[in-house]
């Protein structure tokens, strides 16, 4: 064997030795590079004469291609193998079961907000919105309750700077809505012509001070409105029977109109309720406030008590979802406990 053919021989053995790219690029330098042995050869080939020169250029021409071709193919297999480790390393176990996200869902005082909606809604009722942060006009004295008023100690009220208060009850959205209604009809009431009935519900938060099993400093109401010239007490009784019957779904589920006081009602009376069976079967369950909409209430809305009545509610939904699912302590809906939440989904 002649020294070209060794040195390939050495070449190959020490390019199988490298498990790196940078290794076997370090170890072709020993052949292929400016100091390298076949280049050291070819740099002989000066000093010999034209026939040795061709002959001996020819032979190491050869080991040098043997050698190039001994690179490529280990650096074939060095790529190959990387790639192959990189692909173990991603490999995806398909039998792996999903990642799946959580999906959320509404507390169960909205579900039954939607529910109040949809169910006012099929009846022909707005719903409408209004600030929290109100003024003692809308909150109280449109509302046929002043400065003086006993009635306003029944209502332990947060108040804010700036003269503005967290509203108690969602009443205030009677006098904003109805005001809103007759600036919007301004025109037909000022010729003396009827205006479409007021019918609306107003359900949102509410804050006093106040803090049990029962009750909590923030809680929500729905307030309700009806104002038309041919509204009757009959009319509410009605439809917030209905109301009752369609959200607990019992038709035989039966009201009660209890004589009782609010400045902004006269007549006044708290709305109850009674089911026929079921664990609460047989008592009497106070669901709402509601009367007939007091004249001075009635003029504050910029509308003639002569001409228009007015039937007014407000209900716990609280209370309804309570009612509903049998929760006895309604601070369970504000603590924030994902166990107690997610059964409601
Ligand atoms: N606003 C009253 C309350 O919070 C409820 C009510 C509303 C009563 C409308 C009569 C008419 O207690």
């Amino acid at each position: 064997m002649n020294e070209l053919d060794t040195l390939v021989d050495i070449a190959k053995a020490l390019f199988a030795q490298c498990d790196t790219p940078a290794d076997l690029e370090n170890a072709k330098a020993q052949f292929l590079g400016k100091s390298g042995h076949i280049t050291v050869m070819m740099k002989g080939l000066a000093s010999l004469d034209v026939a040795l020169k061709k002959t001996q250029g020819a032979a190491i021409n050869v080991a040098k291609q043997a050698i190039e071709s001994a690179l490529q193919t280990r650096r074939d297999q060095l790529a190959d193998a990387q790639l192959q480790t990189q692909l173990k390393a991603q490999a995806l176990d398909v039998t792996l079961p999903g990642r799946h996200r959580a999906t959320g869902g509404l507390h169960p005082v909205s579900l039954t907000l939607e529910r109040i909606e949809q169910i006012f809604g099929s009846m022909g009722f707005e719903v409408a919105q209004g600030p929290e942060i109100e003024t003692d006009w809308f909150n109280f004295t449109a509302l046929n309750t002043p400065e003086d008023h006993p009635a306003r100690s029944m209502h332990d009220t947060f108040y804010v700077e700036g003269g503005y208060l967290l509203r108690t009850h969602t009443s205030p959205m009677q006098i904003r809505h109805a005001v809103q209604h007759v600036k919007q009809y301004k025109n037909q009431l000022d010729a003396g012509q009827a205006m479409p009935e007021i019918r609306v519900i107003a359900p949102g938060r509410t804050y006093r001070v106040d803090s049990d099993a029962t009750h909590s400093p923030m809680f929500h109401q729905c307030e309700g409105l009806w104002i038309g010239e041919n509204v009757s007490f009959k009319d509410l009784k009605v439809v917030f029977t209905d109301f009752c019957r369609t959200f607990f779904e019992s038709d035989d589920l039966v009201l009660r109109f209890r004589p009782s006081f609010f400045p902004f009602t006269e007549p006044s009376a708290e709305i109850d309720i009674q089911f026929s069976s079921g664990p609460l079967a047989g008592k009497w369950l106070e669901v709402a406030g509601s009367g007939q909409v007091h004249p001075n209430v009635v003029r504050n809305m910029g509308l003639d008590p002569e001409r228009y009545i007015g039937f007014a509610f407000g209900m716990g939904p609280d209370r309804l979802t309570m009612l509903r699912y049998g929760v006895n302590d309604l601070r369970l809906f504000f603590d924030g406990d994902i166990r107690f939440l997610s059964q409601f989904q």
